[in-house]
Parts: C-alpha cells; sequence; structure tokens
C-alpha cells in the first residue's frame, strides 16, 4: 500500500516509520519535521555494495552527500564501509569533522575554489574530480607548491541521453559539468594529466544524470568510457586504474512508479564493462558508484501540520502547512510529485483531491496539486513520503524560516540527529 515497506499503520490508525508512530513524534520532536529511517539507509548501503562483490569484484560505493550530509550520516556511511562523494568545501568539512577516511573520498565540482583544493589535498582526499583545464593547471601549481600528489580523475560527458527530467540531466554536450570526447577536450586533458608532475590521474568518472529508471544508459555510457580507456591506453600508453559511473538511479516516489532493485544496475553493467574490456585488451578497472537519492531518498519522510484549508469552489481546495519550499523546493523546481498521507488518519480512504501549500509569501510555494489525501481539517499531520534525498540538503532560510529537525529513528526509537534551527540562529551571522 505504501511507496516504502517501513512505512505501516498502527492500531491508532497513524502512520508508523521504523516502527515510531509518527504522532508521537510530532508531540515530542515538534513539525516541519524530517524522519530518517536509518535501517533502510543502512540497508541500501549494504545492497549497493554487495552488488558490486556479487557481479563484479573489485569497487567501492560512495554515498553521495549532497543528497543528505550531516555528521550522523557520515557516519553511518563509514560505518557501512562505503566511501562519500562529497562536492564542496562544506561537505568535506563534515565528513573530516567525523574522521571520514580521506582515501576513500572522491571530490567533485566543476569550480572548486583554491582553498577548497587546498583543504583537499592537505586532507589528502583520495580522488579530486577534475573537471576542466583551469582547474587542473590550478591543482597542479597548488600541489607543486603544497609538495603534495594529487590524485584525480577526470570527469568525462560521455554524451548519452538519459530519459529525465532536463533540470538535472548532466550527461549530454551542452553541460557545464566534464570534458568532451567529441571535440578531442578530453584526450587533451588526459595527456596534460599523464604529463604533469604531481598529478596521479587514477581514472574516468562519468554521470549521466539522476532519477533514471531504465539501466541502459549506464550500460552505454560504461561502453563509451571503455572504448576511452582503451584510446587512452593505446595512444598515451597509459592504463588507468578507476572507472567512476557516478550515481542516478532512480527510486519510487508514487504508487505509479517501478524501482528497480539496488543489485539490478551492477547485474547489467558488469556484464558490460567484462566483455567491453575482453574485446578491448585492458584491464578491468575498478569501478566506483555513486548512489545517492537511492541510498537516502526511501529512508526519509516529512511531517507537517496542517494549518488552514481553504476550500475556492469550483477552483481547488488550498491545505496549507507549516513548511514548504523552504523544507522541499522540488516541486517548485522541477514539478516532482510525492506521495502523501494524513499520518493521524492513515488508516481512512483517501478521498479528498488538494492543493498542498507552504507558508512562504510566494504563490508557487506548493508541496503538490491534485494530491488524494483523505478527509482534511486544521490540526491533522501530513506526512510526505520518499523526502530523504534533496530535501533537507535544498532546504532554504527563505522568508527567516528556520530549518527544520531531522529526527534518525531506528527499530522502534528515535534520536535528533539534526538540531532544528532557531530565530537566534537565523541572526546568528547578522552584523
Ligand atoms: N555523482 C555525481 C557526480 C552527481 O552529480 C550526483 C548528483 C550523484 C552522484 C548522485 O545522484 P543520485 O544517485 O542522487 O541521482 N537536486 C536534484 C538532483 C541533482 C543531482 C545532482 N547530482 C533533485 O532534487 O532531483
Amino acid at each position: 500500500m505504501f511507496i516504502s515497506k517501513n512505512l505501516n499503520i498502527n492500531k491508532k490508525g497513524n502512520l508508523e516509520i521504523g516502527n515510531v508512530d509518527t504522532i508521537d513524534l510530532v508531540n515530542e520532536y515538534k513539525t516541519p519535521l524530517y524522519v530518517m529511517d536509518e535501517d533502510v539507509i543502512r540497508e541500501n548501503c549494504r545492497s549497493f555494495k554487495a552488488s558490486i562483490e556479487k557481479y563484479y569484484g573489485d569497487g567501492l560505493v560512495c554515498y553521495a552527500s549532497k543528497t543528505f550530509c550531516c555528521k550522523e550520516m557520515c557516519r553511518i556511511i563509514n560505518d557501512e564501509g562505503l566511501g562519500l562523494d562529497i562536492s564542496s568545501g562544506g561537505e568535506l568539512h563534515t565528513a573530516m569533522s567525523v574522521n571520514f577516511p580521506p582515501e576513500k573520498l572522491v571530490f567533485h565540482g566543476n569550480n572548486k575554489t583554491e582553498q577548497e583544493l587546498k583543504l583537499a589535498l592537505d586532507y589528502g582526499v583520495g580522488r579530486i574530480v577534475v573537471d576542466n583545464f583551469d582547474e587542473l593547471s590550478l591543482l597542479t601549481r597548488l600541489a607543486n607548491e603544497m609538495n603534495k600528489t594529487a590524485n584525480i580523475m577526470l570527469r568525462i560527458k560521455p554524451g548519452v541521453d538519459a530519459n529525465t527530467h532536463n533540470f538535472i540531466m548532466t550527461g549530454q554536450i551542452d553541460s557545464k559539468f566534464g570534458l568532451a570526447l567529441e571535440t578531442g577536450e578530453a584526450f587533451a586533458a588526459a595527456k596534460l594529466a599523464i604529463e604533469s608532475d604531481n598529478i596521479n590521474l587514477r581514472g574516468f568518472h562519468c554521470h549521466i544524470g539522476s532519477q533514471i529508471f531504465d539501466i541502459e544508459p549506464f550500460a552505454l555510457a560504461a561502453k563509451v568510457m571503455l572504448l576511452f580507456t582503451a584510446k587512452v591506453k593505446n595512444e598515451l600508453d597509459y592504463e588507468i586504474h578507476d572507472l567512476n559511473l557516478g550515481g542516478g538511479f532512480g527510486i519510487r516516489y508514487t504508487l505509479d512508479q517501478e524501482q528497480k532493485p539496488n543489485e539490478a544496475y551492477m547485474e547489467r553493467v558488469s556484464e558490460v564493462v567484462k566483455d567491453k574490456c575482453k574485446q578491448l585488451d585492458i584491464r578491468l578497472p575498478f569501478i566506483l558508484l555513486e548512489p545517492g537519492r537511492s541510498i537516502a531518498g526511501p529512508a526519509g519522510i516529512t511531517l507537517y501540520k496542517v494549518g488552514s484549508v481553504k476550500k475556492i469552489p469550483d477552483v481547488r481546495t488550498y491545505v496549507s502547512v507549516d513548511g514548504g519550499m523552504t523544507d522541499n523546493p522540488r516541486y517548485a523546481l522541477y514539478g516532482a510529485k510525492y506521495e502523501m498521507l494524513l499520518a493521524n488518519k492513515a488508516n481512512l480512504p483517501k478521498e479528498r483531491e488538494v492543493t498542498v501549500a507552504g507558508k512562504c509569501c510566494e504563490s508557487g510555494d506548493l508541496l503538490g496539486e491534485n494530491v488524494k489525501i483523505q478527509e482534511v481539517e486544521t490540526g491533522d499531520i501530513l506526512a510526505v513520503l520518499a523526502t530523504g534525498a534533496y530535501n533537507y540538503s535544498m532546504a532554504s532560510n527563505y522568508n527567516r524560516i528556520p530549518r527544520a529537525a531531522v529526527v534518525m529513528v531506528s527499530k522502534g526509537k528515535a534520536r535528533t540527529i539534526v538540531k532544528r534551527e532557531s530565530y537566534d540562529d537565523l541572526i546568528r551571522n547578522d552584523v
């Protein structure tokens, strides 16, 4: 009945997550509230890790921390033996604050600053993914000055057109990310990296987009990357060690969507990589994967209190909640659809079609339109499902609304992992 199997309805008719009553959570931690299920996160980490071991061999799953990043999440990821994809000095700092092993960090970004690169070199980040020539020369200079070796990968645009939302498509030629193959840019960068002092080229990286259900674009991207690997081997006499195939695996947001099991991706891609390596006479690379959404997304829900219920006859009913685009900007940005229900009436049929609005001074501050929920009144608790990815991490303080707390549940117990912001937090840096 629900999109996630960790959700159920208890005897009181309330929604439970990880065997914790969401209404108890609201009473204790207030709203809006992000709730993450630790067991789901750990299960997803394990299944991706196991899929490499089962179908391929050598590799490392690096959780994309942009999806949901805080100290406790970094601790859990480390505890599960995964690596971490970071894409800013702030994510690096968070990882460092819990002593995340530097060799398991992969540092992304199309415009890393000198300060960020220095921090990465200082901490000994295992793989800095170089996006462009300017970055390669900056990093070479910094590594020389600091007398360090920069371990790098090059971000390549495999030109694969994945069937996803335009705003989050990154694997095409017209993308701000990475080096193009067809113009010779990627090859020239590889040559330069190989020849540069203090640069150790570990391999190549690609990421073709996000929320992709079809596995074939990933298989195609892997083939393209291996063809490039063979070209570099044959023409530059240099064989890379790592192949990072990025993330992007789609998750179920609504009941009509079908999510593939986490193992399905490596099952298919291993086959392609093994065949292609044999055919091209190159060694099997160490594979890195960077799932983000598929690890954290299904683990989370958001709980809100319903304020006003405004019925506009023959038009629509606006149900306003105490959060909105500040804690989940994805409907406003991408028109992203979510499954919703009233957590305190979870056993009742969903008979009302409503528009769920946030509390910001902005007409576009909506969480969904034409959403089916139970008969609704002021004081009800609205649960939005599968909000574990790109919600907390994309939250803002628009209208000076404090960011919501994040509570982690596991086996019937709850604990705060990110405190709710206070009004004083909002003026802390004001001068
Ligand atoms: N690796 C790289 C280099 C990435 O850029 C991303 C996501 C990932 C891995 C993880 O992708 P995932 O497995 O989570 O799909 N804010 C958008 C999503 C942007 C994705 C950016 N890059 C959203 O809310 O849908």
